[in-house]
């Protein structure tokens, strides 16, 4: 709708044909990245990022990318800002949008997001919180079309912790139509009211099981960010649910391994998969820089581009 200022705090925030867009825009912005064609549609503009968490790759490719199409970025975090001395998130929000064009924020809760958006005045977007890492599973999909084709109808396999990864390709299955196994260690399951998701989700009590004729198969660390003092406990329960050479056999043939980054060799998968002949992850890694490219010109734009 235009005028209507969007954010993009969850997948689910964009319906499939503004997926498409952005994926389309991505393409076309890659390619001229590649040929190294300047594109500066937002100069003059500023995003503000807030990290209240670490990271190398959202931090990167924020930052780049908005460097790279004319625009600025000023980079706050909780201990350098008044964050760390408790001004609640509302006025922070009040004030920063005021300044800048657009925001990226990575956080804890999601609600936290949610009510900075709220009294925002500008788009904000979700560089990863608790419950969802919406801009990694663009870039993951995005990865997927241009290795593969279209996702509609293929299968994903999620292996591993259910959490903000797992619920981000959750919604993007009920979006764009593919079909999502999950298998997690028992007591680390996905909210069991998602069962509702109905045609899109299968839950695999055997990660083998979950793997077998997938076209994705895609795992995480099992300790994310925020959970370190479960760390010893979660070592212990997800041993079994490890991608390893025999469970990339289980999917199909030209299956694509995928992970987010950061990963831990030997923990949730092994050397031989990730530095393997069907491990994308860098393409992965990189798309990070294109998407979203693709996702701050079309909040701050619309589809006002050339
Ligand atoms: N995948 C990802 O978001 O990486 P960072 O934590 O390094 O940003
Ligand atoms: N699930 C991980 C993703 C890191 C990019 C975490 O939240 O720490």
């Amino acid at each position: 709708m235009a005028g209507r200022l969007r954010h993009f705090l969850q997948f689910a925030d964009f319906d499939h044909i503004e997926l498409a867009w952005v994926f389309e825009r991505s393409r076309i912005i890659k390619d001229r990245f590649k040929r190294y064609q300047p594109y500066q549609p937002l100069a003059d503009r500023t995003l503000a990022m807030v990290f209240e968490k670490a990271s190398t790759r959202t931090r990167v490719s924020f930052e780049a990318g908005m460097y790279q199409l004319g625009g600025s970025v000023i980079h706050i975090t909780t201990g350098d800002s008044q964050l760390g001395r408790a001004e609640p998130i509302e006025d922070t929000a009040r004030v920063i949008s005021r300044m800048v064009d657009i925001v990226m924020i990575r956080t804890y809760e999601q609600a936290k997001l949610e009510r900075f958006a709220a009294h925002s005045r500008v788009p904000v977007i979700n560089g990863l919180t608790n419950e969802y890492h919406p801009c990694q599973i663009l870039a993951d999909i995005f990865t997927f079309i241009e290795h593969r084709g279209p996702i509609a109808g293929r299968t994903v396999a999620w292996i591993g912790d259910a959490n903000n990864m797992a619920y981000t390709w959750l919604q993007a299955a009920q979006r764009l139509g593919f079909r999502l196994h999950v298998s997690t260690p028992p007591g680390y399951a996905l909210d069991a009211s998602l069962a509702q998701a109905g045609e899109h989700l299968q839950f695999f009590s055997d990660p083998m099981e979950a793997a077998r004729s997938a076209d994705l198969v895609t795992t995480d660390v099992w300790t994310s960010m925020g959970y370190e003092a479960e760390n010893e406990a979660r070592a212990k329960a997800f041993a079994d649910w490890q991608v390893d050479a025999e469970m990339m056999q289980a999917a199909k043939r030209d299956a694509v391994f995928m992970h987010c980054l950061p990963a831990h060799r030997g923990e949730e998968v092994t050397s031989q998969v990730i530095d393997g002949s069907q491990s994308v992850v860098w393409d992965e890694a990189e798309n990070r820089l294109h998407v979203q490219k693709a996702l701050m010109e079309y909040l701050v734009l619309e589809k006002n581009v050339g």
